[in-house]
């Protein structure tokens, strides 16, 4: 089950922070709000029997409300927001597992160098362990954000933005991309897999063993399609001569929640009907139609349903 936790329902120490600023903050902006309610009424209630307009009060409302009350609330804003920063770590420590996440119109890339392995649109990591996460793009500017996790980066072209995150409750979230990329940047989305130290040595020992050669006539059938057909240009199996890094690694992408970042479920349906025509579930999407018989297009998906 998928959390739909927002930024104020944190679910590691990071994104504990944040939220506790954005209280402060709120509480801050309550205030001052009360204030200006009071300050209003008296003054309406004042105009009513009085006709007299001091000048002396009207410059001390001035000093008061326009530059020594603006002067606090910006220091106090400014120093809750530096104890937070001071406390929200710049860099991981040692044993934090490093994620390589590449923003692309519209998926992630997602790659973890410390394992060798290569995955897309899901990122794993284990309960109360930093994980270091190296955001670059490759097109456009996209912004990486887990909203229960950890505060917005931007993924920049030719740049590495580092961001630390640490959850310390086990289960889904979602991720999305927070800045504008183009047609399909409201199904840029990614889940954030957080799972048991154990857990998580299973699904890197899964996500290490190449792809489940097919096993019956159908699936091979499926493979050779996937060669022929010009998947091979865009996307990789490990195990299969296809390499291509253009489109998401599809070694195991039987075994992930969403398909086309968040635009379907993953049912063998949707990855049919995703297949034949992606541009129905996401138009402008970069991937082809194949132009499939409805017989290949059945052995093809039945290939891609094994490689879990
Ligand atoms: Cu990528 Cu918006």
């Amino acid at each position: 089950m998928v959390k739909d936790d927002g930024a104020l329902e944190p679910g590691g120490p990071i994104a504990a922070e944040i939220a506790w600023l954005w209280w402060v903050m709120l509480v801050i902006a309550v205030v001052v709000f009360l204030l200006f309610l009071v300050i209003l009424a008296r003054g309406l209630l004042r105009r009513v029997h009085s006709d007299e307009e001091p000048a002396a009060t009207t410059r001390r409302f001035l000093v008061w409300g326009g530059v020594l009350l603006p002067m606090v609330v910006i220091t106090l804003v400014f120093g809750v927001t530096l104890l937070v920063m001071r406390r929200i770590p710049s860099q991981a420590g040692t044993d934090a597992l490093i994620v390589e996440v590449t923003g692309h119109q519209w998926w992630w890339d997602v790659a973890y160098p410390q394992y060798g392995i290569r995955t897309a649109n899901e990122i794993h990591l284990p309960v109360d362990r930093q994980v270091e996460l190296r955001l670059t793009s490759a097109d456009v500017v996209h912004s990486f954000w887990i909203p229960a996790l950890a505060g917005k980066l931007d993924l920049l072209p030719e740049r590495v933005n580092t961001l630390i995150v640490e959850a310390s409750e086990t289960g889904v979230f979602r991720g999305v991309c927070a800045e504008f990329c183009g047609l399909q940047h409201a199904k840029m989305n990614l889940l954030a897999v957080v799972d048991s130290a154990e857990d998580h040595e299973r699904w890197v020992e899964r996500q290490l063993s190449p792809a489940a050669a097919p096993d019956d006539e159908t699936a091979q059938r499926g493979l050779d399609i996937f060669l022929d057909a010009g998947c091979v240009d865009c996307h990789a199996i490990a195990g299969t001569e296809a390499a291509a890094t253009e489109g998401p690694d599809l070694t195991h992408v039987a075994s992930r929640l969403w398909l086309g970042a968040g635009a379907l479920e993953n049912t063998r349906e949707n990855l049919s009907s995703w297949v034949e025509d992606p541009h129905d579930a996401k138009p402008g999407v970069d991937m082809p139609e194949p132009e499939l018989s409805a017989e290949d297009l059945h052995a093809l998906v039945a290939y891609l349903e094994t490689l879990e």
